[in-house]
């Protein structure tokens, strides 16, 4: 028995959804935080060096300010950062099958990776702020050397690593036809959709980080740490708003790739709604920063910000809304493992035996792919009454014994259904939705 087997708990339908709703959580807050943190080490790597090339302070002070904008508590760190990645992982152990289990080991790498990322981040931040008198240190060159750098460095790699395995998993697992073959790692790691994923929260953290770096640290005017006399503040502030305007404007193009390489199979209805909200929130936030960038009002700045988080929400609710769809036949062997468990539970003390009612095996066993008028995960009954017309018993037969049919679908998997059961549940097929046809 291997240790995931442990982990993964019987679960019925009701919790597989709670827990795709954790996962959009999850993955909201996960993101959002690790992408603040992770642009503004950055940044933090990049002022440094200039500091040094330069002995240029100013640039110190930037760096400095960039590491504790970030790094503020443990609570923080833990509570946004590694624990949410957690129970993703957690998750993830719940759905997968077989066949793509590793992606749960790659995970738990993961976990530790991110761990470590967070660990170091901290303590290159206690060098950074030892160096309380600067100017001493230039004459040491300690703090200017790259010893401090390599920890920041490294966290910036680590927690890169991490960010990957994430997106690899979501993009291993929002493609229906993945839960029939075994895990291909280059799809994990080096798609197209993988890369183009990581580029998005590539650009996506650097902007955040200077979004909030310059709302943060000059709008407020009674923040006492105001980082130090800046040469030209508002040249620096100018600057750093364009960068991140740069940066912006690439995310629709490569979310539009994203788009394009997703599978057929997994897109509906839910999924390109928000998709589409996606890309007028990131638009919305775009045309702030241009203002914010154009007129200096750091108001802008700030909405700016909030907006961009609101983007990467709906991003990931995109996301999870794929792997909802991908997941459908997975999740429904789950809970047919958990309905045979309750049912043993039940006989163990001494219930059980059940009358046929075809309304409810359809609500119980079919509304998960099918609905009348709209494509699910299955085709619509609307279709599939047509199709058959009056050949009642092979729908039947099929439903009995599902086999390929459409390659724009995947496979219906067999539910197990008694002939007697199929039958009632045809029957109520025909009965319910056979007048609505014309
Ligand atoms: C896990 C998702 C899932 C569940 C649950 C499910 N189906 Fe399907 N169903 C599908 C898919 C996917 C297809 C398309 C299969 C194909 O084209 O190969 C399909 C196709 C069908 C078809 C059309 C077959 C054809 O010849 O075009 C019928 C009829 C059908 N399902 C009935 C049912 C009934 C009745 C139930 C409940 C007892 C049910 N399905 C439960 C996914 C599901």
């Amino acid at each position: 028995m291997n240790l995931f087997d442990l982990v993964a708990i019987p679960n019925n339908q009701t919790t597989l959804k709670l827990f795709e709703i954790l996962l959009f959580l999850g993955s909201s807050i996960f993101l959002t935080y690790i992408a603040v943190f992770w642009g503004s080490l950055l940044n933090a790597i990049y002022y440094h060096r200039k500091a040094w090339k330069n002995k240029d302070l100013n640039y110190f002070q930037i760096a400095k300010e960039y590491i504790r904008f970030v790094n503020t508590n443990n609570v923080a760190l833990y509570g946004f950062g590694l624990f949410p990645f957690v129970g993703i992982a957690f998750i993830f152990v719940q759905f997968t099958p077989e066949h793509i289990k590793d992606i749960n080991t790659l995970l738990i790498i993961g976990a530790f990776l991110l761990g470590l990322g967070l660990f170091l981040a901290r303590i290159y931040k206690h060098f950074i702020h030892q160096a309380q008198t600067p100017e001493a240190e230039f004459t040491s060159q300690f703090y200017f050397r790259n010893f401090p750098i390599n920890y920041a460095a490294t966290s910036v790699l680590v927690m890169f690593i991490a960010v990957w395995t994430f997106m690899g998993a979501m993009v291993v697992t929002t493609n229906p036809e993945n839960y029939l073959k075994p895990l291909s790692y280059f799809e994990m790691f080096f798609s197209l959709s993988t890369i183009f994923r990581l580029l998005v929260f590539f650009l996506f953290s650097v902007l955040i980080s200077n979004l909030g770096f310059i709302f943060f640290n000059f709008l407020s005017e009674e923040r006492e740490n105001k980082p130090a006399n800046f040469e030209n503040s508002d040249g620096f502030i100018q600057n750093t708003l364009a960068r991140s305007l740069v940066y912006a404007v690439f995310i629709p193009i490569f979310l539009l790739i994203v788009y394009a390489l997703t599978p057929h199979s997994a897109v509906t209805f839910s999924y390109y709604f928000v998709f589409t909200i996606s890309i007028i929130v990131l638009l919305v936030a775009i045309v702030l920063n241009f203002y914010s960038y154009r007129t200096l009002d750091l108001n802008f700045t700030k909405y700016a910000f909030f907006i961009f988080v609101g983007f990467m929400v709906a991003f990931v609710g995109t996301e999870t809304f794929l792997f909802s769809t991908a997941n459908k036949v997975q999740e429904f062997k789950i809970a047919k493992n958990y309905e045979v468990f309750h049912t043993e539970m039940l006989a163990s003390l001494g219930r059980g035996g059940v009358e046929i009612n075809g309304e409810e095996i359809y609500k119980a066993k079919c509304v998960a792919c099918h609905a009348f008028d709209q494509k699910v995960v299955g085709p619509a009954h609307k279709e599939v009454l047509k199709k058959y017309g009056d050949r009642k018993a092979d729908m039947i037969k099929f439903v009995l014994n599902p086999v390929k049919v459409d390659p724009a679908y995947p496979p219906m998997p067999n539910q197990g259904l008694k002939p007697k059961e199929a039958e009632a549940v045809v029957e109520y097929l025909y009965e319910h939705y056979g007048p609505m046809i014309k």
